[in-house]
């Protein structure tokens, strides 16, 4: 088999989403760390991920991590719960051997899995996350294996991301959409008292989930729980950190139109940024 060579000269961070939902991840990873480069993929043009096969998703979460290694980057973060569900295991045990041992793909499920243990008091957690995450049972697995007594009640919430993705998230027609999977999801546990949302995009519906669970049930928000998680990875392995450029720099690439992606990505960060489209193959 042909196997690539990339250079051995230090790069940014990648971090990879199906979309945009990635960004509210990367927002909080450079407040935590806003000294390193870093380069954001997001790979609109195959998006959604949430409603597709293992496999499609395995294919192109290995396409866009291997484009990220030929741009210069020795760490990448899944910032994708569908592709860190459907992917990540397969991409640490079976390709980066072959790709490069010495480079690191890290997802968000399990630093998240980690900190419910700290936030939940009766152990009753539930999941909002995209079909592919809630098919996978990644949570349940990964949950079982650090809190085996907690009950687990994963469930799905297709509209979401569409509802994200087409600028919807803060019009009154997300209520509905917000208000049904959060009744489905109380029904199905009523001593739920943590809520993960297990989908990047969803930070973005925050205030409608808010004020459609109860007062009293933490909803857990990602984005700064895998800040911390890198700060502290990167604190364990300065053979990584070393490999890391400094220079505070962010260059956004999208395999979709990339004005269509600075206009909504400017509005997912506060802050306009001009991206470029790339093909990933
Ligand atoms: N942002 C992805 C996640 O965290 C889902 C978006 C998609 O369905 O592509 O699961």
């Amino acid at each position: 088999m042909n196997v690539e060579k990339f250079s051995a000269a230090g790069g940014p961070i990648g971090v990879f989403d199906s979309g945009y939902g990635g960004l509210t991840i990367l927002s909080e990873i450079r407040k935590a760390l806003p000294d390193y480069d870093y380069i954001y993929l997001g790979d609109n043009a195959r998006a959604p991920y949430g409603s597709r096969s293992f496999e499609i998703v395995y294919q192109f979460t290995l396409e866009a991590v291997t484009e990220l290694f030929r741009r210069g980057c020795h760490l990448v973060i899944l910032a994708c719960n569908t592709a860190s569900a459907k992917a990540l295991r397969n991409i640490q045990q079976l390709d980066l051997p072959r790709l490069d041992p010495s480079r690191r793909v890290l997802g968000v499920i399990r630093p998240t899995v980690e900190a419910i243990g700290s936030i939940t008091r009766n152990g009753h957690i539930g999941i909002f996350a995209t079909p592919g995450t809630v098919a996978s049972g990644s949570y349940n697995i990964e949950i079982a294996k650090l809190h085996p007594d907690f009950a687990v009640t994963a469930h799905a919430c297709p509209m979401w991301v569409p509802l994200v993705e087409n600028r919807e998230a803060d019009r009154p027609g997300a209520d509905y959409f917000v208000r049904q999977e959060v009744d489905a999801l109380l029904e199905a546990d009523g001593d739920v008292d943590t809520i993960v949302l297990g989908c990047t995009h969803y930070p973005i519906l925050y205030p409608k989930i808010r004020e459609a669970v109860p007062e009293g049930i933490e909803i857990v928000r990602q984005g700064d729980i895998v800040a911390r998680s890198l700060a502290d990875y990167l604190m364990r392995h300065p053979e990584m950190e070393r490999r890391l450029t400094r220079g505070g720099h962010t260059q956004y690439l999208t395999t979709e139109n990339p004005d269509k992606f600075s206009a909504l990505a400017t509005l997912f960060l506060g802050h306009p940024i001009a991206a470029e489209r790339i093909e990933v193959l």
